[in-house]
């Protein structure tokens, strides 16, 4: 994981200035033999009882169409929690001050998005992403646009 201010590529940002911001992250093994107790480990401390897993590539359908939603500035009334299996993406996310953050994940990062965080996601020039994605609750899990886009 890389993350750093948009706008100031070389003003890199740590866990716990991420953390100070509410976004929560690990850095697991990349093995699923070494990776399965600690993702347990966090499942049962935050009580995240669903979990699936998503892939983004060149084979996706309408992969463009994807990334164009997945990109549009949004929040969740609930934790959007990303474990990287396979390839890598960016999530962008807004500090308190509203200025953008970056976050470049790659397999072995688990990242917490909190709720009412706006923030937008799209692939890097990989073009492709295996996400576990872990759910403490499946109702509710929706985007909100920001209306009107800043
Ligand atoms: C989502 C990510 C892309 O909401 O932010 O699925
Ligand atoms: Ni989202």
């Amino acid at each position: 994981m890389r993350a750093y201010y948009l706008d100031k590529p070389d003003r890199s940002l740590s866990p716990e200035e991420l953390a100070a911001e509410g976004i929560l992250s690990w850095q697991l093994p990349t093995d699923p033999a070494d990776y399965a107790a600690p993702l347990d480990t966090i499942r049962a401390e935050r009580g995240y009882v669903e979990m699936d897993e998503i892939h983004l590539g060149p084979a996706t359908e309408n992969l463009e169409g994807l990334c164009t939603m997945f990109f549009r500035e949004h929040l969740h009334t609930d934790e959007e929690i990303r474990f990287v299996v396979g390839g890598s993406g960016i999530f962008d996310l807004r500090d308190k001050d509203d200025v953008w953050m970056r976050v470049h994940v790659v397999p072995g990062d688990l990242i917490i998005v909190p709720k009412d965080k706006y923030h937008r996601f799209t692939l890097d020039e990989a073009r492709t992403i295996t996400c576990k994605r872990l759910f403490q609750d499946t109702s509710g899990w929706t985007p909100v646009d920001r209306v009107p886009a800043p």
